[in-house]
This record gives C-alpha cells, sequence and structure tokens, in this order.
C-alpha cells in the first residue's frame, strides 16, 4: 500500500509497509538524512520533525499515520538553512558533535510557533525531550532566546 505525503513542500508517495516508522521513511526511502536516529524508543528527540507544524518524534511515528499530511524537516525549514534559530545557533557556536542538533531546532521552531516570547522556564519544559550528550543546553537556551527575539523584532 503506497502512501502519499508532503515533505519539505514536495508531494511525494511511498511503498513502505505501513507501520514502517516515519525516521526510516525520511532517511532510507526518501534519503533525507539531516534527521537522525538516536534511540528509537521517543527517549532522546534526535528524529524529531514537524508533522503540520507540530514537532513529533518521527521513531514513533507510524508512515500510514501521516497520510495526507505535511511534513517539515531541517533540511526544509528554511530553504537556505537561514532560519533565525539556524543563524543563532551560528552566532552562539551551539553544536559540539552535532549529532542532536536538527532535532533540537526543530524542537526549538515549533516552541517559538506556540511561544514567541518563551521564559527559562518554558524552554526548560519543551526542550526537555531533547538529550544532548555534549551537554550543549547552555548554548542551546541561549540561541533560542537570541532567535525569539530576533523574530520579534527586538534585535536586527
Ligand atoms: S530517535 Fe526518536 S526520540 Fe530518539
Ligand atoms: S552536540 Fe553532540 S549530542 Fe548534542
Amino acid at each position: 500500500m503506497s502512501t502519499a505525503f508532503k515533505i519539505n513542500g514536495q508531494q511525494v508517495s511511498v511503498n513502505d509497509a505501513g507501520d514502517t516508522p516515519l525516521l526510516w521513511v525520511i532517511r532510507d526511502t526518501l534519503g533525507i538524512t539531516g534527521t537522525k536516529f538516536g534511540c528509537g524508543i521517543g527517549m532522546c528527540g534526535a528524529c524529531t520533525v514537524h508533522v503540520n507544524g507540530r514537532a513529533v518524534r518521527s521513531c514513533l511515528t507510524a508512515v500510514q499515520d501521516v497520510a495526507g499530511a505535511a511534513i517539515t524537516t531541517i533540511e526544509g525549514l528554511n530553504p537556505r538553512g537561514e532560519h533565525p534559530l539556524q543563524s543563532a545557533w551560528i552566532r552562539h557556536q551551539v553544536p559540539q558533535c552535532g549529532y542532536c542538533q536538527s532535532g533540537q531546532i526543530m524542537q526549538a521552531a515549533a516552541l517559538l510557533k506556540d511561544i514567541p516570547k518563551p521564559t527559562d522556564a518554558d524552554i526548560n519544559e519543551v526542550m526537555s525531550g531533547n538529550l544532548c550528550r555534549c551537554m550543549a543546553y547552555v548554548r542551546i537556551k541561549a540561541a533560542i532566546l537570541d532567535a525569539a527575539a530576533v523574530m520579534r523584532g527586538k534585535k536586527p
């Protein structure tokens, strides 16, 4: 059975079994590899993508459940890689090994859509499921606050 959906603005149809995790479809079937496999059980956040604008763990999402949906991965967040979060990430030199970072940015992008002016507590709560083995948490939070200010027009 095929499943059709949009990914990064492009309509696709895949023939994977309906219970195949969306993460494998994105990475292996479609060859879009910015989204990472960390734990496979919803505990690390490395696989975070947006489904209809909401952050979801693609390792726990069956492809059959995204039929007709619009999916965004890190590659589609901004066509030039210049989303305010991505620019703030560079300014703050956030990544260390980088493995968790696409998931961190996708989770943060969903956060800023819901809460344009997040507090430290908001960030701690929403980002708590995105683990970073390199402990970049302080820089991640600083970059989110910086991007939020840019997006609210409070910073150039
Ligand atoms: S790989 Fe999906 S939450 Fe860890
Ligand atoms: S930068 Fe290495 S796991 Fe987060």
